[in-house]
């Protein structure tokens, strides 16, 4: 049995609007799935493969500048220094970034001979990684939302998080959403899309549906999803 001291204490969010949820629910499935295929590739790890592998740290990359430039700023103007140790995570991450590019380059350019340690290289560094951002991404949910949480009131949070979609362009928002609607609950699509029905121009919304929600949910997902949104109004 697990001693209960090794386990995270997770407080109850009493209701409170978590910013961080779906996005890092859309980051470790994103993740683990990237594992499991270069764990099953072994040294067969295809062009296709790598290039899911580049987008996905390409993402990781944007997502902890959009962190920085507005839940850290918004942060620090009412509390100095309360995001310094997650910007410090940060620049780790974008190190190892790095580190993983140079893994993914030095794979693809090995001699048959190297290709076996070269792709054991790549696949431990990655889990290496997603070990480390798993621990970053429970502590901003669970510390660093408490700081959040009292700082600020729901109303103000969302208005955060809007200044980052607002920030994104239509393409990043798709790469994102492809990313989430598959992560998240039957119930958390319907709060994300049926949002997005009410609130977003009929074009914009059909095209997170047709580029992320079709092609990334099964057939009973997406059925549960379209007879869940028809209850809602779309925007007019
Ligand atoms: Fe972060």
């Amino acid at each position: 049995m697990i001693p209960p001291h090794s386990l995270p204490v997770i407080a109850s969010t009493c209701g409170r609007y978590d910013m961080y949820g779906f996005i890092h629910k859309a980051l470790r499935k994103a993740q683990c799935d990237i594992v499991v295929r270069l764990g099953q590739a072994g040294t067969d790890i295809t062009p296709g493969l790598l290039t899911d592998l580049r987008d996905l740290l390409d993402l990781g990359r944007l997502h902890i500048s959009h962190e920085e430039a507005h839940i850290h700023m918004a942060a620090e103007l009412r509390m100095p220094q309360a995001s310094s140790r997650l910007k410090g995570q940060h620049d780790t991450h974008r190190d190892t970034f790095l580190g993983l590019e140079g893994l993914i380059v030095a794979f693809e350019q090995a001699p048959s001979s190297l290709r076996q340690d070269a792709a054991r290289r790549l696949y431990l560094a990655f889990s290496a990684f997603m070990a480390r951002d798993f621990e970053h991404m429970l502590e901003e949910e669970t510390a660093h939302n408490d700081t959040l949480w009292r700082q600020f009131s729901d109303a103000e949070l969302m208005n955060i998080e809007g200044g980052i979609i607002a920030s994104l362009a239509p393409e990043k928002v798709i790469r994102f959403m492809r990313l989430m609607v598959p992560a998240i609950s039957r119930h958390e699509r319907v709060t994300l899309l049926g949002g997005m029905k009410v609130n977003a121009p009929p074009e914009a919304f059909t095209a997170v549906m047709e580029l992320a929600v079709y092609p990334t949910l099964s057939v009973e997902d997406l059925r549960d999803l379209e007879k869940r949104l028809s209850n809602v109004a779309a925007a007019a």
